[in-house]
């Protein structure tokens, strides 16, 4: 990868067009600058990941991470796409039942909370890979902002004061009173960070292996087996992460490149636009009674088959294409009718012949003057992940625990089951929904586009896609958009407010939709106390090679862009 220089920089964005506007949209202003500043001293879009990646980790610690995991999709600007799986593994020591008590039933809390919830982290590894093989800038100068910014500290907004209050007990209760977490953080507090200042700082100096062995995976492997967990010293030094094929598919004159396995997003999205491009959605009004109905009959048989099919790649021969197959995807639709929604009790996972021979997260979007893209999420699964806090190198640790299946047929935090292709064992990776994308049109890129959100992931980037090139929604307008969704289990429609008004809703039940308008205030069966879903940072890049940013209001979230 070339690197640019100021010179070469502003030439590009001046010069008649030919470059982009740098733009960088997370879920904090100050990793988003970061990632511009990152740009403006010469470095591509993969160096502006590295450090966006970690300002999150410092300044958004409810799912920004170094003790969390994620996927990495992009697109450079010579036309080649990749993919990087930097997700966690399970345990050396992990088995099937390890969630079970005597009686075989499922061990409360076991996969969310304490140090049996953790997966072995990804994160570093991944960074360190994108930074050797895409990067241009050295990795000191990446890593120097967040160090700094760890040190110094950033400003709790008030919906941080809400989430780490949500949690206070959890922390307390898995890491003591004395806990840098277990501190009541009001909005306007500066939040200071020493510990973790300094392990980036040592990470920076020393590479991955000063994360994955010696000092810092000590006090890890400490913490974790304190709060009864199994990971081991050998488990963290034997982590990889690991460049995959992204998947690839077409929707009508445009490319999309996401996330195979051992995430379902790929698959899915590519399921559900094949399944829907023959109605050509694009006639209804965006939220109408039809395009709901049309986009929640392609999400019921999607999600019927990732809960059957999908699992990690590297344990067993699983379908990909197959289940995105013009043919099998259209076979699948024959049951659908305008008239009465089909129950998820009649739809279970399609017929595929597998052919022997072949095979609370957060997301940031960035593009480069080049028109490099990068596409990330990233996560430590649920609110802090497990909880457990590594106290002397100041970072939380994911719960990507709880997203195998416990047992065949037990909803995880999302209310997703799974099969076998998605049990635990040892070394394995665990499902995920996370859905990193982008959009090719005329070969250049077009759309950037992630979003957390546990199971509503997969369907809120199906949302944008359609909102943007069917229902010509600018770039921010596609964001906020009220969105809708349906996971096959539990058979229900769950509408954002504001999303359909009191007509739709009797019209949709009439056909024996169940819809649940946002918010839900109380947990129940499969199914978390909620008032949104996702929270989505995109960038579109019209046909001139101008940029839009789309940073969700639903979060602090924030859009920087170099003009
Ligand atoms: O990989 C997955 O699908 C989940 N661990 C993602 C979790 C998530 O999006 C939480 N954020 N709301």
């Amino acid at each position: 990868m070339k690197k640019l220089t100021p010179l070469i920089l502003s030439f590009l964005i001046l010069s008649c067009g030919k470059g982009y506007n740098p733009a960088v949209v997370s879920a904090r202003k100050e990793a988003s600058d970061i990632g511009i500043e990152i740009m403006k001293k010469g470095g591509n879009a993969f160096d502006a990941m590295v450090a966006v990646h970690l300002a999150l980790a410092v300044t958004y610690p409810i799912a920004g991470n170094i003790g969390g995991g994620g996927f990495v999709v992009y697109h450079t600007s010579n036309g080649e796409s990749g993919s990087l799986d930097f997700r966690e593994k399970a345990p050396g020591k992990a088995s099937k039942d390890m969630y079970l008590n005597e009686n075989g039933d499922v061990i409360e809390n076991m996969s969310t909370l304490g140090g049996a919830a953790v997966g072995v982290p990804g994160s570093i590894s991944g960074i360190f890979e994108i930074h050797s093989k895409l990067g241009s800038l050295p990795i000191q100068d990446l890593f120097q902002p967040s160090i700094d910014l760890a040190k110094n500290g950033f400003v709790v907004t008030k919906k941080q004061e809400d989430a780490l209050k949500d949690k206070l007990q959890d922390f307390i209760n898995v890491n003591g009173e004395e806990s840098l977490f277990s501190k009541n953080f009001k909005q306007g507090d500066t939040l200071k960070n020493l510990k973790l200042s300094i392990t980036l700082d040592k990470i920076a100096k020393n590479g991955p292996k000063a994360f994955y062995e010696g000092e810092v995976a000590k006090m890890i492997i400490d913490e974790v087996q304190e709060s009864g967990g199994i990971m081991t010293e050998d488990d963290l030094k034997n982590y990889n992460s690991v460049w995959r094929d992204p998947v690839k598919f077409t929707y009508k004159d445009l490319e999309v490149i996401s996330m195979s396995l051992p995430s379902s997003g790929g698959i899915l999205l590519g399921q559900m636009l094949n399944a829907i491009e023959e109605y050509d959605i694009g006639q209804f009004d965006h939220n109408s009674v039809e395009s709901i109905q049309l986009m929640v009959e392609a999400e019921r048989r999607a999600y019927a088959d990732r809960s059957f099919y999908m699992g990690d790649p590297d344990f067993a021969k699983l379908p990909v294409y197959e289940l995105m197959d013009d043919n099998y995807v259209t076979e699948r639709m024959e049951s659908f009718s305008w008239d009465k929604a089909t129950p998820s009790s009649d739809v279970s996972h399609g017929e595929i012949k597998v052919i022997e021979e072949s095979d609370q997260t957060t997301h940031y979007s960035i593009i480069d003057a080049y028109g490099n893209s990068v596409s990330v999420t990233t996560t430590l699964n649920t609110n802090y992940g497990s909880k457990v806090f590594v106290e002397e190198g100041g970072f939380f640790l994911n719960n990507e625990m709880d997203d195998f299946s416990s047992k065949p047929g037990h909803p995880n935090s999302f209310g997703l089951i799974g099969s076998a292709a998605n049990s635990i064992e040892a070394n394995k990776r665990m499902l995920s929904s996370m859905t990193p994308t982008i959009v090719l049109k005329n070969k250049k890129p077009s759309l950037i586009v992630g979003t957390p959100g546990g199971s509503t992931i997969i369907t809120s980037v199906f949302q944008i896609i359609l909102n943007v090139y069917e229902f010509g929604m600018s770039m921010q307008e596609a964001v906020n958009a009220p969105r809708v969704h349906h996971q096959w289990v539990p058979d229900v429609v769950i509408i954002e407010e504001g999303g359909i008004d009191h007509v739709k809703d009797s019209i949709l039940r009439s056909k024996n939709y169940y819809v649940i308008s946002l918010p839900i205030k109380s947990d129940s069966p499969g199914m978390s106390a909620r008032s949104s879903i996702g929270k989505v940072d995109a960038i579109f890049i019209d046909d001139d090679g101008d940029v839009s940013t789309g940073a969700d209001p639903r979060g602090d979230d924030h859009a920087s862009i170099l003009k």
